[in-house]
């Protein structure tokens, strides 16, 4: 997979993917984006104090670095799982500009790309991780979740990863009252995610995006 980086509107990196020409990020602002659609909407939204967290797919490591920030400053307890088919090299995440150099947040983001695939590693006393080296499409989930960070290419890009069948198997793998969110707000995608038994409502998204998706299961 070849990756360029690029500056998106509000001044943090992304990776553009030139065979699929998709970004990781929204153009309007890669940390912007995630602090809304995850962060706010997923993490801050669920209640729990103790939370089991899957993610698709780790990518530059920002959704997990921002979580476990919060945690510190919220006290909720995480296990975070986050499935990566095509993890970046040592080369690409230290070019990211996540967090500046010399801080506790660089060092967390940093450990966070340099701890071992998929074995359970204490990044901090309220974070710990599993980073899965596997296909969404074909691996079978090896938790139960109470948040769903769905964060995987574009329905354009990647239409496999978001059939009703892929949302079942998530749907399956959640606690009742779990929840999912994504920043897509296709119509196509929510009715997917509706045949999988959430359900799914369309709220603000971040700047520059009208909707991004909620859904729960009853
Ligand atoms: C939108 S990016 C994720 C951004 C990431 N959450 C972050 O904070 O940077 C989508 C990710 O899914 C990964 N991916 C693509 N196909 C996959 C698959 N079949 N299974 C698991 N991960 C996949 C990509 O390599 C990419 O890292």
């Amino acid at each position: 997979m070849k990756r360029t980086l690029k500056i998106t509107a509000d001044g943090s990196h992304t990776f553009h993917v030139s065979d699929i020409d998709e970004s990781y990020h929204s153009l309007h602002g890669a940390i912007q984006e995630s602090l809304h659609v995850f962060i706010k909407e997923g993490f801050l939204f669920h209640p729990g104090r103790e939370l089991r967290i899957l993610e698709t797919g780790f990518g530059t490591g920002l959704n997990a670095a921002l979580t476990c920030m919060e945690t510190g400053k919220t006290g909720k307890k995480i296990r975070y799982d986050s499935l990566e088919l095509y993890p970046l090299a040592a080369n690409e995440y230290s070019q990211l500009n996540y967090f500046e150099k010399g801080t506790r947040s660089r060092e967390i983001f940093i450990r966070l790309h340099e701890c071992e695939w998929n074995r359970s590693v204490n990044i901090s006393p309220l974070f710990n991780i599993i980073k899965l080296q596997c296909n969404l499409v074909t691996c079978e989930l090896p938790g139960k979740y109470e948040l769903v960070y769905f964060d995987a290419f574009s329905p354009r890009a990647q239409p496999e990863q978001w059939r009703t069948e892929i949302f079942r198997k998530i749907h399956n793998a959640m606690t009742s009252g779990g929840v999912l969110v994504t920043y897509c707000a296709s119509g196509k995608v929510r009715r997917n995610m509706e045949e999988s038994g959430l359900l799914v409502q369309k709220i603000p998204g971040p700047p520059g995006k009208r909707e991004m998706i909620r859904g729960v299961k009853k």
